[in-house]
Formats: structure tokens, C-alpha cells, sequence
């Protein structure tokens, strides 16, 4: 059995990674939760398969701290860091988001050799073990559950206390009150328990409502929530109940943050602290940048300010499989000539307005003409391919976005480019003006000259 050393003060995360590994790659785990205790062991026994620490625990880089002492100390252990808050080479593989177990587990199998058929092949007991917290976070459980009961030293039981569908919060305390650990799942069923995941993420963004929780904290677990939720729309293709829970709680977060700084200047300042991805900053600067525009033009009100977050929080969210596995990937349009995307990629590029409208389709309650304004949000009334010229025949909130998406992506593009002299807001909204000519997006534009920078 492979020997993993898990660096972690999070125990929601640690029981999710410890069964998860052992699940899926047949590896037993021991946690450390800080950098000392884990140096500490590491003296004592240098040998393990893999090394996974979380990028930052009580505010010290243990990311890097770990690669240093495994570099000095001519230690092999191949290590994975968790988040992407440390300063760690290149080569050390980065799980961008604690709760993406399967980047993780498929990060884990490739340094310890497993293939996908071994993790299929591997040899389980009947019943898996699950640490009871898991369950604290779930509202249903995913699959049957089972007590393994000891009835005498060769006998042992496993009855059924939850069916699939029930809610353990009521019933677990008795349980836990009992000392109980952990409680078992049919070994068919393990994989299932991947789903525990967005329960506990869920846990978390419903808690980012709570007072005292930063905007830095918010801006970090929102994006989480959002690879959470590409990752199922892009796999199910369509709206379930867990992905409106969890869009819904991302999209208040996402209200919040916007309404309290009201200087786009914080906004970005938060992106840079929390090194967010581009699809993820584009999406809230662009936000911001439309809430202040439907605030600010004749037409506009509070009823719009839903709809918008609405629209930003799905209309790329198809790309989001995409950016991940090219992170260097920026502006959507040039993303198309990129040579190393693959035809079947610049497909989805080309047609993830239209994708994103129609997965939208079932949702329930949704806003008033959301599903057109995404699929229109390139100015192409069809929802594929990108507009070179932008006509007047779209929706005015679907101007809107795509207003706020090009004085965004201008906005990146001068503060990214360190060569050429930045452009100020004047600039950027004559830029604008020329390249959207005509009257109806004039005045959106025209807005901008109001908005604080
Ligand atoms: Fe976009
Ligand atoms: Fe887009």
C-alpha cells in the first residue's frame, strides 16, 4: 500500500482526501496539520510515495516551506500543493482548488503510476469506510449507508441506517454521541461518495453570508464554487438541484462583494491576493463593471442587477473545463487561434454561448430572458462564433454585458502588458466607442465616464 503525508489544518479536507485516496488509489494517508509536526516526521521517516500540503496554513507559505526542506534534505518524495497561494516551481503539480478532489486523486495516481483501469481494478472490502463528519455537511445522503456492528470476534453485521435520500443531520448525532467513526458505504458505491465534495463546499459558500468573513475569503470559495459547478454542468449537461444550490449561493457572494467595495480598484486588488484565473476575474470585474452600468443609464434599475449577476455567473462557464487545462489561456476570442487547443476545443469556444443557454433551458425561475442575453453575449444573435460587427438586433442587456466584457478586457490587457504605456479610463472607453459604433451601445458606453476606478 502507498504511504501519502497530508499537511493540512482543514478536517473537513482531510477526511475528504484521506478517503478519497484510499478509494481510489488504495493509499494510506497520515496528516500533519502544520509544517513543523510534518518536518518533524519527515526526519524521522523520509519515505513516502507523495506529499500533499495545502498552500498556506495560518497565513505561513507551507507550500514552499515543505518543496525547501524536501530540495535541502535530498528528499524525492514527489509533492503536490493545494491552492495556488505558494511560491513553488512550475513543476510542482498545483491542485488550484481544495475541493477538486478528482484533479487531485488524478495528480496522485500519476506520480504513484496508477493507471485509470488499476483505480476501476483495485480490490475493495465489501463495505468502504466513510468518516462520519463527512456527513455533517450533507443534506441527502448519496447511497445507502451502513453501521458496521461487531457482534463477536469473527462476527460482524452491517445494517442499513440511512437509505439514499435521507437526511442524516437528525439522526448522525446519535451515532457521533456513541463515538462512532465512521460509518460504511457498498463498495460499489464508493465513487458516489466523490459527491460528498460539493456538499462540504456548499457548507462553506452558505457560510461566506455569516458577518466577519472577508471579501478575500468570499473571492477564494467562490471560484471554488464555480470549477465545482462547470465541472458538473460540463459532465451532466444539464441544470440539476445541486448545481442550482450551489450557483445560488456563489451568485449572492458574488452581490456581496460587488456592492461593498465600490471602487473597481479594491475588486482588483482582491483578484491579484487570491491569484484568481482569468475566466474567474474577467467574470467579476465584468460584473461589476455591469452593475455599475444598469445603475447608472436611464433605463436601468434594481430589477436588472439579478439578472446580470445571473448572466456573468453562467455565460463562460463552458470554457471553464478549457481554461483549467490551459491556464495560460486569456481573451476568449483569442483563445480560438491558440495552437495547441484541440478542434474539438475551439468548437466548444465557438459555440459556448449557445451551450450555456440551452443547459440553462430548465432552470427553474429563470430570470426573464437570461438564457438570450448569454446566448447573445458575443453579439452573434445565433450563440456561436464572436461579432465583428455589433448590430443593433440583440437584447439591450446583452449590449450591456458586452460592453462591460470589452471595457474589462481592455482594462486587463493594459495592466497585464508591462511594455506598453497603460491606458487610462478615458482611453479605454475611446477605444470602445470606435469599436462599437453605433448609437444604442453609445450610451451604455457613455455611462462608463461615471464609473469609479
Ligand atoms: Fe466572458
Ligand atoms: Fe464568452
Amino acid at each position: 500500500m502507498s504511504q501519502a503525508l497530508i499537511i493540512s489544518d482543514n478536517e473537513v479536507l482531510n477526511d475528504l482526501y484521506s478517503v478519497n485516496l484510499e478509494v481510489y488509489t488504495g493509499t494510506n494517508v497520515t496528516v500533519k496539520r502544520n509544517c513543523d509536526e510534518a518536518i518533524k516526521l519527515l526526519e524521522l521517516n523520509p519515505n513516502f510515495d507523495v506529499i500533499i500540503s495545502l498552500c498556506m496554513l495560518s497565513d505561513i507559505d507551507s507550500g514552499s516551506i515543505i518543496y525547501q526542506h524536501l530540495v535541502e534534505n535530498d528528499i524525492d518524495s514527489p509533492l503536490i500543493v493545494v491552492g495556488k497561494k505558494s511560491d513553488v516551481p512550475k513543476d510542482v503539480p498545483q491542485v488550484v482548488g481544495c475541493y477538486d478532489i478528482k484533479n487531485l486523486i488524478r495528480n496522485v495516481a500519476k506520480v504513484l503510476e496508477i493507471s485509470a483501469k488499476d483505480m476501476v481494478d483495485k480490490a475493495v472490502p465489501d463495505y468502504y469506510p466513510v468518516p462520519i463528519k463527512l456527513f455533517y455537511n450533507v443534506q441527502k445522503v448519496p447511497c445507502d449507508i451502513f453501521l458496521k456492528l461487531k457482534k463477536s470476534m469473527t462476527d460482524i453485521e452491517y445494517p442499513k441506517i440511512f437509505s439514499k435520500g435521507d437526511s442524516p443531520s437528525v439522526g448522525i448525532k446519535k451515532y457521533l454521541d456513541e463515538g462512532v467513526h465512521f460509518l460504511y458505504v457498498d463498495s460499489t458505491m464508493r465513487l458516489e461518495i466523490i459527491n460528498l465534495a460539493s456538499a462540504c463546499i456548499l457548507t462553506e459558500l452558505n457560510a461566506l453570508g455569516d458577518p466577519g468573513v472577508t471579501d478575500e475569503k468570499k473571492i477564494e470559495v467562490i471560484e471554488q464554487g464555480i470549477e465545482i459547478v462547470a465541472d458538473k454542468l460540463f459532465t451532466e449537461n444539464e441544470v440539476n438541484e445541486e448545481i442550482i444550490e450551489l450557483s445560488k449561493s456563489c451568485m449572492s457572494s458574488v452581490k456581496d462583494v460587488v456592492e461593498n467595495n465600490p471602487k473597481l480598484k479594491n475588486i482588483l486588488k482582491l483578484l491579484t491576493a487570491n491569484r484568481a484565473s482569468y475566466l474567474y476575474s474577467h467574470s467579476i470585474i465584468a460584473t461589476y463593471v455591469a452593475t455599475h452600468i444598469v445603475k447608472t443609464i436611464s433605463w436601468g434599475g434594481e430589477s436588472h442587477i439579478d439578472k446580470i449577476n445571473f448572466v456573468f455567473f453562467f455565460h463562460d462557464l463552458y470554457l471553464a473545463p478549457i481554461y483549467s487545462k490551459y491556464p495560460e489561456l486569456k481573451y476568449e476570442e483569442e483563445a480560438l487561434f491558440n495552437s495547441k487547443l484541440e478542434d474539438s476545443e475551439k468548437e466548444v469556444i465557438l459555440n459556448h454561448a449557445k451551450l450555456a443557454a440551452d443547459a440553462l433551458a430548465n432552470y427553474p425561475r429563470l430570470p426573464l430572458g437570461a438564457d438570450q442575453i448569454i446566448l447573445q453575449h458575443h453579439g452573434m444573435t445565433s450563440g456561436q462564433g464572436f461579432a465583428v460587427n455589433f448590430k443593433d438586433d440583440i437584447s439591450p442587456l446583452a449590449k450591456v454585458m458586452i460592453i462591460a466584457e470589452g471595457f474589462t478586457e481592455e482594462l486587463l490587457r493594459t495592466l497585464e502588458d508591462t511594455t506598453a504605456e497603460k491606458l487610462t479610463k478615458p482611453e479605454i472607453i475611446k477605444a470602445l466607442h470606435i469599436k462599437f459604433p453605433r448609437h444604442t451601445y453609445k450610451k451604455i458606453i457613455e455611462t462608463l465616464n461615471e464609473l469609479k476606478f
